[in-house]
């Protein structure tokens, strides 16, 4: 009931015109929140390419429930079409991930996200990307073909990735004792930076930025040195792969300026407002990001500690740099991203961020050359699923 009493009418959608009424401070996640949000696109979810609504429970002849990591070639059917089961990709608290080839073809993976109860949101997020994201940034962020919901369960059907993520090959170098070399830190920072600047400018929050939902993409082709710059030829299919968008906030269905409360509980990943209870909005993905590349610089989470600093204080990661690391870059990227001030622009700042990346590299044509070679050889160890 408190809830109600602190939240506000969400008003309407469709015209773009937005209603506000009362305070502005939501919790997007609460299940409140997600009831009222859920109501509102529902007219417009339904229209979607791809959604299958079933009133029934699903009614397969092989159980969902009976699906476990070794669950090799069986097959089940969704919506009239053959699913064989390959392997299991992930296993959360709500959610099974699958591999899956479409009508036993090897050609046609897919990843299977069976949810229990069905969680129709997911999809709506990925349709929101489809529309308001195009050309080559699309391509950093998962795909959704569709959606079957029942009554007990939803299956949403994705392009599959074979070659795991970010969180695999942060602990390919911590089995060994190693770290990830600098250059890839940085190339993968710089693909972060860009991610993020492409989400927030429509009005996406992804909500769960952290490296086990980000997945890593090869080219097929030779990478060149010259399309590194522009991010052009090989490069385009070459990086990271944003999926699970469960958590993502369409700021377009909130009232202008709103803030957000609540904690994002995934530990190790709550921002600083998070964890002040104070309000925020793009530092949930921008802390996100400060994690990741922390965890691939020292190999372990980032733990936050408040500095004084002219007076005042400012937080920055307890961990200290490496000496022959690019100092310079790696705090400017900490000190902004962990103290943004009311009124920062969060797109602006990831941009600058990531030209300040993009101009050291360009400056020592060599290090494209060791990024190249680096990407191929982590190719080559990272396997294949
Ligand atoms: N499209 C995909 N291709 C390959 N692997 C995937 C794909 N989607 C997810 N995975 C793998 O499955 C794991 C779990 O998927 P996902 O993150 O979507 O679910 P989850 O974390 O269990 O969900 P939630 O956080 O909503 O409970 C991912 O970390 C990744 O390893
Ligand atoms: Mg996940």
């Amino acid at each position: 009931m408190s809830e109600r009493l602190n939240t506000f009418s969400l008003g309407k959608v469709d015209g773009g015109e937005q209603v506000e009424v009362g305070i502005k401070l939501i919790n997007p996640w609460s299940a409140f929140i997600l009831e009222e949000l859920l109501k509102k696109i529902h007219p417009r979810i339904t229209i979607y390419d791809g959604y299958h609504l079933s009133k029934k429970a699903y009614s397969g002849k092989v159980a969902l429930s009976s699906l476990k990591k070794s669950s090799r070639n069986k097959i089940i059917e969704i919506g009239g079409k053959k699913y064989q089961i390959k392997g299991c990709a992930g296993q959360g608290g709500f959610a099974q991930v699958f591999k899956a080839y479409v009508d036993s073809n090897p050609d046609d993976a897919v990843a299977l996200k069976i949810q229990r109860p069905a969680f129709p949101w997911e999809f709506y997020m990925y349709r929101q990307l489809d529309e308001r994201i195009s050309g080559k940034q699309r391509s950093s962020f998962g795909f959704a073909h569709k959606i079957h919901i029942y009554s007990d369960c939803s299956i949403l059907i994705c392009d599959y990735l074979a070659h795991g993520t970010l969180q695999d090959a942060i602990n390919s170098y911590v089995v060994t004792g190693k770290f990830m070399e600098e250059v890839l830190c940085i190339y993968y920072t710089t693909e972060m930076l860009y991610m993020l600047e492409t989400l927030h400018s429509v009005g996406i929050i992804h909500g769960d930025f952290k490296p086990d939902n980000l997945l890593i993409r090869y080219s097929k082709d030779d990478l060149s040195e010259e399309g590194f710059k522009d991010r052009t030829d090989s490069w385009l299919d070459q990086g990271l792969y944003l999926v699970d968008w469960g958590r993502g906030i369409d700021l377009q269905l909130f009232p202008k300026n709103t803030e957000f409360t609540g904690d994002c509980r995934t530990s190790g990943f709550c921002c600083i407002e998070m964890q002040e209870k104070k309000p925020w909005t793009f530092q949930a993905d921008t802390y996100g990001l400060c994690v990741a590349v922390h965890m691939m610089l020292h190999n372990t989470y980032m733990e936050v500690e408040r500095k004084t600093s002219d007076g005042g204080y400012i937080y920055l990661p307890k961990s200290s740099f490496k000496r022959y690391w690019n100092v310079e870059l790696w705090k400017a990227l900490f000190t902004k991203l962990l103290n943004v001030k009311p009124g920062n622009n969060d797109i602006e700042l990831l941009r600058s961020l990531r030209k300040s990346f993009l101009d050291y590299m360009h400056d020592n044509p060599l290090l494209i050359k060791k990024l190249k070679g680096l990407l191929v050889k982590q190719r080559g160890t990272l396997c294949s699923a």
